[in-house]
């Protein structure tokens, strides 16, 4: 482990001599329990509020819509959990030994979380990065001084994973590839902290969870864990209506690479959304909710309205992964 790590990871790994990657996960049950008042942003990371969606589902009966706010996170996005995770374990495990930097391919969001991470840790960050990822996230990972490598936009982020293997194999000394589409600890982040927070928050009245997906790993962490204490629960996706759409950070899996840590058994049921039905349902969290959030927002909401429509009574809940900020370049918004 390099030496600049801040105390507080330090004396937190002094502390956990027995932690076993990939076997025992109660380290990173204490750092994402850690009190807020902790003297480290990571202390910031995960228990974001669940807020309710009352007018989106005024009309609906026996139904009610309830939507974790993950902008809350310090990085502003669901993806701050995962990448925490996963940087902990390579730490623990030795595998940024001597320097090494850490490598990923990301379409932004899991680039700000290993930014802002790898900069409080003093970590090195190297990212490849579709050339038209959003203006305001590039800006934003060069703020926190991450190597970016720019990749062909055409070929999207199938292109920039693709880069990404090739660097890690050509570099290895150099580079440790933390592959968020298939590394374990990205749905773990989330079966052990964002499950739990939406069981804890619904007082285990929760029916229906709904997700966009990107590498798979909120769904397939959240449903994993929702499971595991609901049996009878049901989990539904939510994906593009088609391979050429407009909702950053989440893939139509039929005509993409499916990650490594996707399990489509877990899936009850998909529901497709458009990018104009997620622009639309974007738009009207903003002025009927006062809510200012990402395109997959916009998604995961018009599904979960799409999926009320057809359930007679239950509770279901989405995620809201990241604010609207940084998307209003885009042309939709009027
Ligand atoms: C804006 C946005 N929404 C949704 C997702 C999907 O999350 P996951 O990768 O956990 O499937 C991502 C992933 O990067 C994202 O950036």
């Amino acid at each position: 482990m390099s030496a600049d790590n801040t105390p507080f990871i330090q004396e937190w790994l002094n502390n956990t001599p027995e932690y076993n990657p990939g076997e025992d996960y109660s380290l990173f049950e204490k750092v994402f329990s850690l009190p807020r008042n902790a003297p480290s942003i990571l202390s910031q990371v995960g228990s974001t509020p669940l807020l309710k969606l009352g007018k989106m589902s005024s009309s609906l009966d026996n139904v009610k819509i309830y939507a974790k706010a993950e902008w809350f996170n310090p990085g502003g996005s669901v993806k701050d959990r995962a990448a925490l995770a996963m940087i902990l374990d390579a730490l623990n495990s030795g595998h940024l030994d001597g320097g090494k930097r850490i490598l990923d391919a990301t379409s932004g969001n899991t680039g700000i979380g290993y930014a802002w991470i790898g900069a409080s840790l003093g970590i090195g960050v190297t990212l490849c990065v579709p050339k038209n990822a959003s203006p305001e996230r590039i800006k934003m990972l060069k703020a926190f001084g991450v190597d970016l490598i720019l990749t062909d936009p055409l070929e999207g982020t199938d292109g920039a994973i693709l880069h990404a293997k090739e660097l890690a194999e050509t570099d290895p000394d150099k580079y440790h590839y933390l592959d968020q589409y298939s590394n374990p600890m990205n749905p773990m982040a989330h079966y052990l902290t964002t499950g739990p927070e939406i069981l804890r928050d619904t007082q285990k009245t929760v029916t229906h969870f709904v997700a966009c997906l990107g590498t798979s790993g909120t769904f397939v962490g959240i449903t994993k864990r929702l499971r595991k204490e609901l049996p009878s629960f049901r989990a539904v996706a939510v994906q593009p209506d088609g391979p050429f759409h407009g909702i950053e950070g989440v893939k139509h899996m039929e005509s993409a690479l499916v990650p490594g840590i996707y399990d489509p058994d877990l899936v009850d049921e998909t529901i497709f959304v458009s990018t104009q039905e997620a622009q639309k349902m974007t738009l009207r969290l903003a002025k009927e909710e006062g809510i200012l959030v990402g395109v997959s927002s916009g998604a995961a909401v018009a599904a979960s309205i799409k999926l009320a429509e057809k359930i007679e009574e239950g509770i279901i809940v989405t995620i809201l992964p990241d604010r609207g900020e940084r998307y209003l370049t885009d042309s939709f918004w009027r």
